[in-house]
C-alpha cells in the first residue's frame, strides 16, 4: 500500500524522508519517488521504479537500514544530491496505472511548480480529469493522483492550504494528500479521509507520514488528523490543524512508546522469522491481566456489556479478510462450542456488498491486525448502521477501526513489519479464545471449574510454542521435500481445517508456489483428483499433501483420510502430537506439537505451518518480508 512521508525544517530533507521510506517499505510498494525545494521557485522531482535503493542512488544518497543513521553527506557520484530542507516523499503500490516512472508519485501540476503524495484511491477521478483536462490542463501519466495536482493548482491563487482545502471539497473516496509548492520552501500542506496519516513535530521541523515508524527517529509524540481535516506543516516545527468547517483547532498528542528496535530485525535474518519467535511473548502479554481470581469470568473492560446484555444477544457475526478471517473462522468454532451462540464468518468485501441480516442484537467483531483495511472498515460502518454494536479487534493503535468501532480490544502483537501476518493472527487467535471463554462464562455455559482449567491450559501455551521453536529440524525436512512441487493441499478436520485455510494461505503468499486447502472430509468430493498417481510410482511426481492430524475428536477419521490420499500416490507431511505412533507407521514426515486441548490446537498448530511457509519460500529464494504485489495495509477496495 503507498506510502507517504512529509518533512519541512532546518535539516537536510532528503536523508528525512528517505529514512521514512524506508520504515514503510513493510506496506509494499513497487515505486518511489520525492519531491524537494530546494530554494525558493525551485522544485526537483526524483523518481524511479523499484525499490527506495534506487531512488537513493539516483539521489547520489545511499539509505541506512531502519533503525539506523541515514548517512548526512551523499555518498555515490552517481548524481548530486537535490539540497532543500522541505519535501514529500513517496512509495506506490499501482492502483491505477501500471508499475512506471511515469506513473510513480510526486506528480506535479502544469507549471511544474506543484507536486502532490497519495495513498489512497480518489473515486470521481475520471470527471475531474475530463474537467481539468477541458480547463487545458496536460496530463503526464495514468494515476487519480495527478487529478490531485491540477485540482490544487486549478484552485491555487498564492495560498496553497486554501487551494488545497478547495480542492479537498470536490474529491470523493479515501485518501491521504501531501502537497508542496516552490512558492512556499517553508510549509507543506496534507489532508487525510479515511486513509491513515499520522502528523508530529520535533526540534528541527515537522513531519507526516503513513505509518508511525517513519516518525520515531524524529518524535514520539504524533497527532492523528481526523477524516477531511487539513494540516499545514512549518519549516519552525509548528502544525497548524483545521477541521473540515476550516476552523483553526489544536490537536491532541499521543505518546507512542514503540521503541525502534522494534522495527528492526533483531538479528534474525528477517522480519518474518523474527516475528514468529515473538508469538510465546505475545501470548503471555495477550493473557496477562484476563483472569482474575476473585472474579472467575475474564476481565474484558473494553465491553460494557452486562450478564443481560449477553443473554440477549442472538447471534455473532464476525468480519474480517485474508488472514484475520482464517482467525475468525477459529474463534467460531469455540464460540459456539463454549458459548452457544450462532455465529457467522464472513469476508468483508463479500459481506458489505450484500443485505447482510444485521439488528442491535447482533455483535459484530471486525478483525484487522491493521486497523486500516478498507473492506472491513466499510463492512463495520454498514454493521453500525443496522444498530448493531461492533467491537473492533486490532494491532494498531489509533487505526481507523478505533475511531469505527462502538468498543476495541487490542491485540499485543507490537508492530509486525513482516507483510504475512504471523504474530498477529497468534494474537487475534488468542483473543477470540479468551472472548469465547468470556462469552461462555456470562451466558451460563461454562462453569468456574470449566473456565479455571481451560485457563490454565491457555497459560501453557507460550512455553510449547518455544518447544515448537526450539527445534526446526523436522520442519526444515518438511519443507525440502515440497519445494519444488507445483501445488501443495493442505487438509484436516475442525478448527484442523481452519488452520489448514490460513498454512495454506501463508505458503501461497510468500513462496508464490500454489496451496489449497480442504475440509479433510471433503476430499473425495472433488480435491482428491489434484493428487497425480504418477507419484505411486514416482516419488518425485508425488503431490504433497499436509494434513494436520493432532489428537482429537475426529483423529480416526483423519487418519483414514491420510490413508486415501497416499493410496493415490501422495506425499504426506503430518502435523500430529508428539510421540504418535500411529502417524509414524503412515509417513515419515512428521511434524510433531506438544499434547494439546483440541480447542486450542491452532494456536499450536500454525507455528510449523508459518516456519514451513517460510522454509520453502526460504528454499525457492522469495523475499518473505515482502512478497510480490501484496500490502500490509490493505486501503483500498
Ligand atoms: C496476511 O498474511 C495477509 N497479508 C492478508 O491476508 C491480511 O491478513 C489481510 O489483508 C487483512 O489485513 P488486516 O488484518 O490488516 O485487516
Amino acid at each position: 500500500m503507498c506510502g507517504i512521508v512529509a518533512f519541512t525544517g532546518t535539516i537536510d530533507a532528503v536523508d528525512v524522508l528517505l529514512g521514512g521510506l524506508r520504515r514503510l517499505e513493510y506496506r509494499g510498494y513497487d515505486s518511489a519517488g520525492v519531491a524537494l525545494v530546494p530554494r525558493a521557485n525551485e522544485l526537483i522531482c526524483v523518481r524511479r521504479k523499484g525499490k527506495v535503493a534506487q531512488l537513493a542512488a539516483a539521489l547520489g544518497r545511499e539509505t541506512a537500514a531502519p533503525g539506523r543513521e541515514a548517512p548526512v553527506a551523499p555518498t555515490s557520484s552517481s548524481a548530486p544530491a537535490p539540497a532543500g530542507t522541505t519535501g514529500i516523499g513517496h512509495t506506490r503500490w499501482a492502483t491505477h496505472g501500471v508499475p512506471s516512472e511515469a506513473n510513480a508519485h510526486p506528480h506535479r501540476d502544469c507549471s511544474g511548480k506543484l507536486a502532490v503524495v497519495h495513498n489512497g484511491i480518489i473515486e470521481n477521478h475520471t470527471a475531474l480529469r475530463a474537467e481539468l483536462v477541458a480547463a487545458g490542463h496536460t496530463f503526464a501519466s495514468q494515476t487519480d493522483t495527478e487529478v490531485a495536482a491540477h485540482l490544487i493548482e486549478h484552485y491555487y491563487q498564492g495560498n496553497l492550504a486554501e487551494a488545497v482545502r478547495q480542492a479537498l471539497q470536490r474529491l470523493s473516496g479515501s485518501f491521504a494528500l501531501a502537497a508542496v509548492h516552490a512558492a512556499h520552501p517553508d510549509r507543506i500542506v496534507v489532508t487525510r479521509n479515511d486513509a491513515p496519516l499520522v502528523l508530529g513535530s520535533c526540534a528541527y521541523g515537522a513531519l507526516a507520514a503513513s505509518d508511525t515508524p517513519a516518525l520515531l527517529e524524529h518524535t514520539r509524540d504524533v497527532i492523528y488528523l481526523g477524516d477531511r481535516d487539513l494540516a499545514v506543516l512549518h519549516a519552525d516545527g509548528r502544525v497548524e490543524c483545521y477541521d473540515p468547517a476550516g476552523s483553526h483547532y489544536v490537536p491532541t498528542q499521543v505518546r507512542v512508546e514503540w521503541s525502534l528496535e522494534q522495527a528492526e530485525r533483531g538479528g534474525y535474518p528477517d522480519f518474518m522469522l523474527k516475528e514468529i519467535h515473538e508469538q510465546p511473548r505475545v501470548l503471555r502479554d495477550t493473557i496477562s491481566g484476563r483472569f482474575a481470581v476473585e472474579n472467575p469470568g475474564l476481565v474484558f473492560e473494553e465491553l460494557p456489556f452486562s450478564d443481560r446484555d449477553f443473554a440477549n444477544l442472538d447471534r455473532i457475526q464476525v468480519i474480517a479478510c485474508g488472514t484475520s478471517y482464517h482467525a475468525g473462522l477459529i474463534g467460531r468454532n469455540l464460540i459456539e462450542a463454549w458459548a452457544r451462540l450462532p455465529v457467522d464468518v464472513e469476508v468483508a468485501s463479500e459481506f458489505r456488498y450484500r443485505d447482510p441480516i444485521v439488528t442491535p442484537r447482533t455483535l459484530v467483531i471486525a478483525i484487522s491486525q491493521s486497523g486500516e483495511t478498507a473492506d472491513t472498515l466499510e463492512a463495520v460502518k454498514l454493521a453500525r448502521r443496522a444498530g448493531a454494536f461492533v467491537v473492533g479487534l486490532t494491532n494498531v493503535v489509533g487505526s481507523r477501526i478505533t475511531l469505527e468501532a462502538n468498543a476495541v480490544i487490542y491485540i499485543k502483537a507490537n508492530l509486525e513489519v513482516a507483510v504475512a501476518a504471523t504474530k498477529s493472527f497468534l494474537g487475534q487467535v488468542a483473543m477470540l479464545t479468551l472472548l469465547a471463554l468470556h462469552l461462555g462464562y456470562h451466558r451460563g455455559f461454562l462453569s468456574t471449574a470449566q473456565v479455571s482449567e481451560i485457563y490454565a491450559d491457555i497459560q501453557k501455551l507460550p512455553a510449547q510454542i518455544e518447544e515448537i521453536l526450539a527445534d526446526t529440524t523436522a520442519i526444515e525436512r518438511c519443507a525440502e521435500a515440497c519445494k519444488d512441487a507445483q501445488t501443495v493441499l493442505f487438509i484436516g478436520r475442525g478448527v484442523g481445517a481452519t488452520t489448514c485455510y490460513e498454512g495454506a494461505l501463508k505458503l501461497k503468499e510468500i513462496s508464490y508456489l500454489h496451496a489449497e486447502a480442504f475440509s479433510a472430509g471433503e476430499i473425495k468430493h472433488g480435491p482428491i483428483a489434484l493428487i497425480d498417481p504418477d507419484g505411486l510410482d514416482d516419488p518425485t511426481k508425488a503431490t504433497p499433501v499436509v494434513v494436520v492430524a493432532a489428537q482429537s475428536a475426529t483423529y480416526d477419521k483423519t487418519l483414514a483420510n491420510i490413508e486415501e490420499v497416499i493410496a493415490r500416490g501422495a506425499r504426506v507431511v503430518a502435523l500430529a502430537t508428539a510421540g504418535d505412533k500411529r502417524i509414524a507407521e503412515l509417513t515419515e514426515r512428521v511434524i510433531s506439537i506438544p499434547p494439546v486441548r483440541e480447542c486450542l490446537s491452532p494456536i499450536l498448530a500454525s507455528v510449523p505451518l508459518q516456519l514451513f511457509a517460510r522454509a520453502i519460500a526460504c528454499a525457492r529464494g522469495c523475499d518473505v518480508d515482502q512478497p510480490r504485489n501484496l500490502a500490509k495495509s490493505v486501503t483500498v477496495e
